[in-house]
Formats: C-alpha cells, structure tokens, sequence
C-alpha cells in the first residue's frame, strides 16, 4: 500500500488525476471504477479539466459507477448517475454510453444486483477509485458489511445520511436504501485508489489503514488488496502512525 500525503486538498485531486491519467494513457481501452462524494469533486474536476485542454482524452474508457441511491426520481440531479453524468460525461469525450450504473428504478431490485455484478466483473475494473465515510464505509457497504460481500441493496444508516445531506437540497433527506458494489466486487479491481479529505476522514482513514481488519470498518479491507494507493491530505492523515510512502508535489 502506498500512502501519499499531499499539502492540501487541490493537491489530493491533482495526484489522484495523474494516477487516472495514468491508467486511461495505460491502454487502449479501460475500464474505470468512480466514486461519488464530495471528495471526488476535485479529481473529477481535474480530469474534466484535462480533457478540456486536450491533454487526456476518456474517448477510450468504460465508467462504471460504485453505488446509486433507491428511491429518487430517475432524473433527481442527486442521484450518482446525474452526478458523472454533470461532472465527467458532459464536461470530456467519454460518451453517454460509456457510463454504466446499477438501475435502482428495476422492478426487480435483486436480478438488478446479480446483473451489475456480473457487469462489473465481466468488464475487469483495471482502476477503481474510492472515497471513505466517517463510519469507514466503502460505496455504501456499511459497517458490519462481509468481507466478502457482492452487489446487493443496503440500508443506509443514519451517520451516512447525515453525512451526505449536504449534497441534498436543504430540507430533503437522502434515501434509506442504496444499491452498492460488495466489499469482495471492489477487491476485483486490479487497482484501487483510495482519495480522503479533511479532518473527519482522520480516525477512518487510520482505523482502515493501521487497525486490523474488520467488517466493523469495510475500508479495512483495502489492507487485503496487493495494489493500493492512499492519498490524503494533511487533515485526514492526522492520524496516521506511519510515515508517508511516497512525496507528493505542491498544486
Ligand atoms: C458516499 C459514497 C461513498 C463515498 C462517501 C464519501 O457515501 N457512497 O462512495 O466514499 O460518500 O463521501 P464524501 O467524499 O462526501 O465524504
């Protein structure tokens, strides 16, 4: 596991584009695992930019989306879909269909799961980026979610629509259900990206990367993982016992 502490924020986003940029430049055709959240915000913005100028092109790239809220609209611009959609479909040359999400509007929620399931591991995630909640959720596998969980509908708990109601509309809550990638479906990528912020990240980030693992606290299981990348600004690595691995250039 590398873990890169950057000086700030923007400089988080900008090395975890470069790693993108990276990858994508990799091959000729990949497939990228994205999270959504607010930290995700940056990065995101970074590539988008990117292409933008010319310097990357997502022509190439297959997306594929970690969770998704059940029991919004289908064009709530909420939902993790509309977000890619705003932030990394619109703004670059990844093409509309390039996106691939769990549909949480299937009838039958469960045949959706094992489909998205089969999906995902039929198209090799090759690099999944990742965020982490304050309870040490990954996507929305909470805490006490098994190690070796697939795709399935969750409940949330109530830290998490907390934590996420500021995406939301003031007054409106985030929805009690999601569909998410299992512990073990992420564990399949060949390699992950784990991108944290901030000082609420600091006792998650250091349970999940220094503490046994434990179904207790999902983003343990990133120590089970031989590829992985961390990086974290200084907030969220306040934590953090050991030395970082690896130097970090200034934004
Ligand atoms: C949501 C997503 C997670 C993400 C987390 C962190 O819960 N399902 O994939 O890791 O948010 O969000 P933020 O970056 O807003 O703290």
């Amino acid at each position: 596991m590398r873990i890169v502490v950057a000086p700030d924020r923007a400089a988080a986003a900008q090395h975890a584009a470069d790693i993108v940029e990276r990858f994508v430049n990799s091959a000729v055709a990949t497939a990228l695992g994205i999270a959504t959240g607010e930290t995700m915000e940056g990065p995101l913005a970074e590539i988008a930019g990117r292409c933008q100028r010319g310097a990357l092109s997502l022509a190439h790239t297959e997306v594929y989306l970690l969770d998704e809220y059940v029991g919004l609209e289908p064009d709530d611009p909420c939902s993790f879909a509309s977000t890619v959609n705003r932030l990394l479909v619109q703004p670059t040359d990844l093409s509309p269909g390039a996106m691939h999400g769990p549909n949480p509007h299937n009838p039958d929620l469960y045949a959706e799961c094992a489909d998205y399931e089969r999906r995902v591991r039929a198209a090799r995630i090759g690099l999944q980026l990742l965020g982490i909640g304050t309870n040490g959720h990954i996507a929305f596998n909470e805490p006490g979610s098994s190690l070796a969980s697939s795709t399935r509908v969750v409940q949330l708990n109530e830290q998490t629509r907390s934590d996420n109601a500021r995406a939301f509309p003031d007054g409106t809550c985030p929805p009690r259900a999601a569909i998410t990638q299992g512990i073990a479906t992420i564990l399949l990528a060949r390699k992950l990206l784990l991108v944290a912020c901030g000082q609420p990240k600091a006792r998650p980030v250091a349970r999940a990367l220094e503490e046994p693992v434990t179904r207790s606290v999902p983003a343990s299981a990133l120590q089970l993982h031989p590829d992985v990348t961390v990086v974290v600004d200084p907030p969220a690595a306040a934590l953090l016992a050991d030395e970082p691995s690896q130097p970090c250039r200034p934004a």
